[in-house]
């Protein structure tokens, strides 16, 4: 099996969109991947291929100048199998400054348990983003990130 985490090129939005739910019924959504690849707000999209296979992608941008990671997802037939985590310690060791943040629905239980496994804290809350569902923002500083990673042999 042929692990890989690369930047996105052209040539990868389709796969996206293909995996991202939101993607499927939302036009917009076609936009701000394709201007996000193409470096639009200083962002950047990444991609996990396994054996050929885009199963996972995210979406760094910035947040008040600090990096923050706008959209992370898994294809559902690749979810639970560290994929997501593995694209976000991807991102995490090459941050550049000293917190990442990034942000999720409250009703998202499945990004909250990812987050505060890996390390994050709440970091604040928005309301009147999405109705009902306030938007939940997380933050890790760099020497957490640092402290979890294990040094080499
Ligand atoms: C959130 C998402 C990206 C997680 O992707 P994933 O590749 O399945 O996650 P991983 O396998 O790397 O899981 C890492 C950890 O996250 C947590 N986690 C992941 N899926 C979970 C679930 N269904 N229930 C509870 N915890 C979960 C666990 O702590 C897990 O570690 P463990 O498997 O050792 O217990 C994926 O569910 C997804 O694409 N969801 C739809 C899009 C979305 O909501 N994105 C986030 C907001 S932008």
């Amino acid at each position: 099996m042929s692990v890989e985490i690369r930047p996105a090129t052209a040539a990868d939005l389709k796969a996206i969109l293909d995996i991202d739910p939101v993607a499927e019924v939302e036009e917009r959504r076609h936009d701000y991947v394709s201007l996000a690849m193409r470096g639009h707000h200083s962002r950047d999209v990444r991609v996990l291929i396994i054996d050929e296979e885009l199963v996972g992608y995210a979406i760094m941008g910035e947040f008040f100048g600090h990096p923050f990671l706008e959209r992370i997802v898994t294809a559902e037939p690749h979810r639970r199998r560290g994929v997501a985590a593995a694209l976000m310690a991807n991102i995490e060791v090459g941050i550049d400054g000293d917190r990442l943040f990034v942000s999720t629905n409250e009703s998202n239980e499945t990004m909250r348990e990812l987050l505060v496994k890996r390390g994050y804290r709440v970091s604040g809350m928005v309301e009147n983003l999405d109705p009902g569902d306030p938007e939940l923002f997380f933050v890790i500083f760099k020497s957490v990130i640092d402290a979890q990673v294990e040094p080499a042999p």
